[in-house]
């Protein structure tokens, strides 16, 4: 065995192999002396194969008994097949073994800070610090290599399709995606700072007006914005854009992307994913991002309570505020202690606590103070449709607030009440979106997507009258109350384009001075053009079943944006600091 050469992977090892002489390396799972008798098995990507040295093969023998898991060796051997007492079911290899004849040790490995072929409750800090380790698991192996099967089906997709690959940069200007940048400083010229961005929003725009008609590319896009479950500072993207398009066009490129990526994990998606305005969705959700998966809708009960003499329902309806219910069937068993922990769990949302009625044996009961006559129970009761045994949580104020606190809440009860059927995923586009939204903080108007989205026709109209009614020709897509993407026929009038940031309360000059080269752009016939962007990671987070985003990234930051395998982001020396005409502060 002095060359030595892999011929075979362990785990693709099986029948067909026996009476062959074969050479496989990896790490040792595990050993195991069975009087005399040493058995290894040997992991690698394709998975373990059983290694048996036999008691005549006495220096092998040794050396085998020297070795800790996760050393890495060499086996050369015969693959004989089991007899059939000793099969073993659990693996794909397991009709056969490799009886070595000669085993050289490629690497030692110091004893793991975790059990590599278990998934034990290792911290989630212990596997990042030691993320390589963390990648020999089979879970991580098994997520990584679908992501290569997700990357790959979608590229030979879009190539059919006559999509071309293109890169864009990764030094460049901000790219105003509602996040803040990452900046990087410039040596060469002192005070100046790239941004990474945020997507490559004006510059898949750009190749458009280049001539290129169908872009893509699986894109790392950077945003420093508070991290959850489901977001990364650096994440990638499925960026797409298409030149003539028609809101139906891109529908149709998404819904067969989907599809074929979907196929690899055997989730189907119906015939036709289901549309919904933006309107509706937060009426109906408290959200623009609704799981579908499950009713507890919100019901609008502010015509129950027009007449009330209830002062605070009065003041609240006479505002502009709104009263909205969710029935959770078979509440009104809640305890009282649970009831409060809901009322607590809508305040993290600043709303007021939560009444309710109960559908109780003898009839309605409500938390709502005496004044509240007992037909305006009724109504609501009613209006949410409740029967004996629910119940019928109430929230009063601004609709923002009402919404958002109802949505979290919608979703807060479903896990609690176990009402997700997990095994379901649902898929939905979520569209007529308005232009923009006030900022009441900023006081100014903010884009709901980004600033090149276009208007609809009667939107347009708007811009100059009402801005706040106008509509825009942008979509999300859902996937089981996650967005998964979003996208949007752009402005490719620099009329328009101007007019937009004006809007945003983008003086002309900063637009020039941000934007100049799109706005000039624009002005030399710039097709009409429009696209969407997927997040692959989450995409892949819903195929394999993981419940946090890291779980599918290879190299992925903690919550608080760090890396703590290579301890970044780290200090830089005082050099470094003066190359860049930096002081830190
Ligand atoms: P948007 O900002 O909606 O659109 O991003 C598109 C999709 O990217 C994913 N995503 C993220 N995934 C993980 N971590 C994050 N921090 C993160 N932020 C976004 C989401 C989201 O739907 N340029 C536009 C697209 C376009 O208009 O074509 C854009 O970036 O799944």
């Amino acid at each position: 065995m002095d060359e030595i050469k892999r011929t075979s992977y362990c785990g693709s090892l099986g029948l067909d192999n026996v009476g062959q002489n074969v050479t496989v390396m990896g790490w040792v799972d595990r050993t195991r002396d069975l009087g005399g008798v040493n058995f290894i098995d040997l992991r690698d990507r394709e998975g373990i194969v059983q290694i048996v040295i036999d008691p005549d093969k006495a220096t092998i023998l040794d050396l085998s008994k020297s070795l800790r898991a996760e050393h890495v060796i060499a086996v050369e051997g015969l693959v004989v097949k089991r007899s059939k007492d000793t099969v073993n079911p659990e693996i794909k290899t397991g009709k056969i073994e490799v009886h070595a004849n000669h085993l050289r040790v490629l690497s030692r490995s110091n004893t793991p800070p975790f059990p590599i072929n278990k998934d034990d409750d290792t911290t989630e800090e212990t596997r990042l610090r030691y993320r390589y380790l963390d990648l020999r698991r089979p879970r991580m192996q098994s997520n990584i290599r679908l992501r290569h099967r997700v990357c790959m089906a979608i590229r030979n997709y879009l190539d059919q399709l006559e999509f071309l690959e293109i890169e864009t940069p990764i030094l460049t200007n901000s790219t105003p995606e509602g996040a803040r940048d990452y900046l990087v400083p410039s040596r060469l010229h002192p005070g100046h700072f790239y941004a990474l961005p945020q997507s490559p929003q004006i510059f898949k725009q750009l190749l458009m007006i280049g001539g290129f008609d169908k872009y893509f590319q699986i894109v790392r896009c950077f945003r420093d914005e508070d991290l959850r479950a489901d977001r990364q500072p650096e994440f990638t993207q499925v960026d797409i854009e298409v030149s003539f398009p028609s809101e139906e066009i891109i529908f149709k490129i998404v819904e067969g992307l989907l599809r074929e990526v979907f196929s690899i994990t055997k989730i189907s998606l119906p015939e036709k994913i289901p549309h919904l305005s933006y309107t509706e969705s937060i009426n109906r959700f408290g959200t623009d991002r609704p799981d579908t998966r499950f009713e507890l809708e919100l019901i609008d009960l502010g015509s129950s309570f027009i007449e009330t003499p209830f002062r605070i329902f009065q003041d609240i309806l006479g505002t502009g505020g709104v009263i909205k219910g969710i029935r959770v069937k078979g509440g009104s068993s809640f305890s009282r202690a649970k009831i409060d922990n809901f009322s607590r769990f809508v305040s993290n949302y600043g709303a007021p606590a939560l009444s309710w009625i109960r559908h109780v044996d003898k009839g309605l009961k409500s938390s709502l103070p005496k004044v509240v006559p007992f037909h305006e129970l009724e109504k609501s009761a009613h209006l949410a449709k409740m029967s004996k045994g629910d119940l019928l949580f109430i929230l009063a104020g601004d609709v923002n607030t009402v919404n958002d606190a109802l949505g979290a809440l919608r979703i807060n009860l479903a896990q609690q009440l176990d009402l997700i059927p997990n095994d379901q995923n649902n898929f939905l586009w979520i569209r007529d979106f308005p232009l923009v939204t006030w900022d009441k903080q900023a006081k100014r108007f903010m884009s709901l997507h980004h600033p090149f989205t276009s208007p609809t026709s009667d939107g347009l109209e708007q811009l100059s009258q009402d801005p706040g009614k106008a509509m825009s020709r942008a979509y999300d897509i859902i996937l089981n109350g996650q967005e998964i993407g979003g996208g949007s026929i752009r402005i490719h009038d620099p009329i328009v384009q101007r007019q937009i940031f004006k809007l945003l309360g983008i003086p002309d000059k900063e637009a020039e001075q941000r934007f100049g080269f799109l706005l000039e752009a624009l002005k030399y016939g710039a097709p009409p053009h429009g696209g969407i962007a997927l997040g692959l990671d989450r995409i892949i987070m819903t195929m394999t079943g993981e419940p946090s985003i890291r779980d599918v990234i290879p190299f992925p930051k903690t919550a608080r944006a760090q890396d703590l395998m290579c301890g970044a982001p780290s200090p830089v020396k005082k050099h470094h600091l003066r190359e860049l005409s930096l002081n830190i502060s």
